[in-house]
């Protein structure tokens, strides 16, 4: 689905179908006004029929014989006023009337209605990411492709000639963030015989030769020379290698601290020797999720050539039980020289990512922001809504906070306070990697926070975001829609 704007008289426009919004019932926009006139009223008749319910999302289409075949009505409520709400439930269903409609190309004027507290560039956007978030479809694994094509396959949005370049300028930068959330969900999607440590490492490799980007691959032999014994804790039972892949987007000078984005690249979780129960454990290939998202922003970001400077540092292995197999009760010393009590091999995630918290220092950050499908807990505490979001700075909380609202990919805060960390005593070592069942979001944030030293940083737990059970199962590519957002604002500020 390939998106453009163009600036043209609604009445000199020839096209399959047009989109045309209505509020309250009957009102029509700008466009919908000039062309019901040039149609001789047909559009108002239509409406006049009562055909078109006044509930948001609601569609109805009307063919017209002149240049313009169809015009597609859209509702956005029964208020004057349209609401985020309503307007991301009309342009979804908007995408969804036009797949089944015989039109390969639509002209849109749905950002010819005002959304409270948000802007033209905001509408032009969400527009773009939604169609494409309809569009997307996974079928690399499948034999035969099906048959359909999505439809529709162009998408003109119809902008005014003033801001014209600007309209154009936001049309591609969404597309960019677009590519951003494709990439992050075809990763997710991939099954882990197929998505190992390696082939994450290679599609990094990729993405760098793609839009020239340094890309650093280390070795478990490297990751020994470094002692990052809890990273390698987890890999040992695995026939796969472990990788640590290290991806830098330079936008801005190099005198420029960078932002890092740390991601959790478990590219099959069975638990380990603290094994998981047979039920549903085929998702465990989401739980490298965190890692598609690193890669997905930086491809976003990349293609947007933001004036930032990214480095991605993702913390692949597999977690399997074996022979070999780290055991409860096994006591590791990480990167930072702090020893670890294993109590439970699930919780591998905080031991992947404490060894590539410590690594990320040596870029010495701005900031760092660790993505990962980290808890259980953390579904039950908040659902699959909002991820939680972890930070002892306010300024970084609200700023991802804003992205996340901003991007229709939101983040709620949860507590981080020293009160949890009592939860994480060993007897036997510095910290234990499980604080029991009371909550286990919380104290997985905290074990991360001893090893996020010398930096602002903030956790995003995604484990309720990243994809969708059930029918629609699937990858989401959450949060690459909050993360890129915070570095477009980061980049312009
Ligand atoms: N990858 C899981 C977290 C997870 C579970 C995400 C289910 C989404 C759905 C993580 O590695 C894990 O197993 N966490 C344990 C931690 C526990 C052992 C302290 C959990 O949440 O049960
Ligand atoms: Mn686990
Ligand atoms: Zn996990």
């Amino acid at each position: 689905m390939k998106f453009s704007t163009r600036s043209a008289a609604v009445e000199r426009l020839r096209t399959e179908a047009i989109w045309l919004p209505v509020t309250g019932g009957k009102q029509l926009g700008r466009s919908g006004e000039a062309l019901d006139k040039a149609s001789g009223g047909r559009i108002s008749a239509a409406l006049a029929s009562g055909d078109l319910p006044a509930k948001a999302g609601s569609t109805l289409l009307v063919r017209l014989d002149g240049s313009i075949r169809r015009a597609l009505l859209v509702s956005f409520g029964d208020s004057a006023e349209v609401s985020e709400k309503h307007w991301t439930e009309a342009v979804r269903a908007a995408f969804r009337a036009a797949a089944n409609i015989a039109a390969d190309e639509v002209v849109s004027t749905l950002h010819e209605v005002a959304v409270s507290g948000r802007s033209f560039e905001w509408q032009l956007r969400t527009q773009v990411v939604c169609g494409r978030e309809t569009a997307y479809r996974f079928e690399q694994m499948k034999s035969k492709r099906e048959p359909q094509t999505a439809r529709p396959k162009r998408v003109t949005l119809l902008v005014e000639r003033t801001g014209a370049a600007r309209a154009e300028n936001e049309v591609l930068q969404a597309q960019a963030l677009a590519n951003g959330v494709d990439l992050a969900r075809d990763l997710g999607n991939l099954p882990g015989n197929v998505c190992t440590p390696s082939y994450l490492a290679d599609a990094a490799r990729k993405l760098g030769r793609e839009f020239a980007m340094k890309v650093e691959v280390l070795t478990e032999r490297q990751m020994q020379a470094l002692k990052m014994g809890a990273l390698l804790a987890v890999a040992r039972g695995s026939e796969q290698p472990p990788r640590l892949i290290v991806v830098h987007y330079q936008g801005a000078s190099s005198r420029q601290a960078p932002v890092v984005l740390v991601g959790k690249g478990i590219t099959f979780d069975t638990g380990g020797i603290s094994l998981k129960p047979a039920a549903e454990m085929d998702e465990m290939k989401y739980d490298m999720c965190g890692a598609a998202s690193v890669l997905g922003t930086l491809r976003a970001v990349a293609e947007m050539k933001l004036k930032i400077n990214v480095v991605g540092v993702i913390a692949a292995s597999e977690n399997m039980p074996s022979g070999r197999a780290t055991k409860p009760g096994d006591i590791v010393t990480s990167m930072s020289g702090q020893t670890i009590e294993v109590l439970n091999t699930d919780a591998e995630g905080r031991l992947v990512l404490c060894d590539a918290l410590t690594y990320a220092k040596r870029f010495r950050p701005r900031t760092v922001v660790d993505i990962a499908t980290l808890t259980g807990a953390c579904v039950i505490a908040l659902g699959h809504h909002h991820s939680g979001l972890f930070t002892r700075e306010d300024a970084l909380a609200a700023e991802l906070t804003e992205a996340g609202r901003d991007a229709g990919d939101s983040c709620w805060r949860l507590p981080l306070d020293d009160a949890y960390q009592e939860q994480l005593k060993s007897p036997f070592a510095d910290v234990a990697n499980i604080g029991g069942r009371p909550a286990g979001s919380v104290t997985a944030a905290c074990f991360l926070s001893r090893f996020a030293e010398g930096y602002d940083w903030a956790h995003l737990d995604i484990a309720g975001t990243a994809w969708k059970s059930g029918a629609n199962k699937g990858a989401s590519g959450r949060p690459v829609p909050l993360l890129t957002r915070f570095l477009v604002t980061r980049a312009e500020g």
